[in-house]
């Protein structure tokens, strides 16, 4: 029974299934979230408190990148445990007093959940008690436009997050969806890609034989192809 709550306190959602329900207070007023992003991807990450250095680092940076990730068409939304007047405050002393490698005058305009009860917290797994039972760790969901969890990326609490990375991941997920490849280590647009390994003895012979056009195949396993960074960018960005 005790194991039991346990996990319904710090269980997680986990790739592929549907992100859990909830509805929220933020700074931009009420969500429901994943029904009012449908459509959209999203990114829902938790921070340890408001008014502490790293995520104060960490907003203003994805503030600055908001608008870049929105070409991507992914909405942001933050969590902490702390409340409403504290986010307010918080993200208004950001905007007025904080300059931080060449960012001033930086307003977040995208949600800050309120999450006291830890309810969302604790549904997301971004309460991890053996690094502390009162603030949230680094927890980022991305959720797709169908409202399904498709990748998780967790740090503790003194790290802070690279932000190139989190948009590096979207694009490659976005680009996987768009042509049906998949994307190896380090890949950025322009790089080569991935095509599904030879689901049968003939097409490993085929591919390995060259009679597939366009593919170079290390071995029966792995072939990458050519995809350009225009055709990319096109696609997902719509650039
Ligand atoms: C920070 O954001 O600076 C921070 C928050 C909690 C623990 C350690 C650092």
């Amino acid at each position: 029974m005790e194991q039991v709550q346990e996990q319904q306190a710090f269980g997680m959602p986990r790739i592929g299934e549907a992100a859990p329900q909830f509805k929220a207070v933020t700074t931009q007023g009420e969500i429901n979230f994943p029904s009012d992003y449908k459509g959209s991807w999203a990114i829902l990450f938790s921070h340890p408190a408001d008014f502490t250095p790293v995520c104060t680092s960490e907003f203003m940076t994805f503030a600055t990148l908001e608008d870049k990730f929105a070409e991507a068409n992914c909405k942001l939304i933050g969590l902490s445990v702390d409340g409403l007047y504290s986010h307010i405050a918080w993200l208004r002393t950001i905007k007025e007093k904080i300059e931080y490698k060449g960012m001033k005058d930086v307003e977040v305009k995208f949600p800050l959940i309120e999450d006291i009860t830890m309810e969302v917290a604790k549904k997301y797994g971004m309460m991890m008690p053996g690094e502390s039972n009162t603030k949230a760790v680094r927890a980022v969901f991305f959720v797709d436009p169908k409202g399904i969890i498709r990748a998780i990326i967790y740090y503790p609490l003194s790290l802070g997050r690279n932000f190139d990375e989190l948009y590096r991941a979207l694009i490659a997920m976005q680009t996987a969806d768009a042509f049906s490849i998949a994307t190896p280590a380090d890949w950025t647009p322009g790089d080569d890609v991935i095509i599904s390994p030879a689901g049968s003895c003939g097409t490993a012979k085929d591919r390995m034989d060259g009679k597939e056009e366009g593919l170079e195949c290390k071995d029966w396993f792995f072939c990458t192809k050519k995809l350009d960074k225009e055709t990319v960018l096109k696609t997902v960005l719509k650039k």
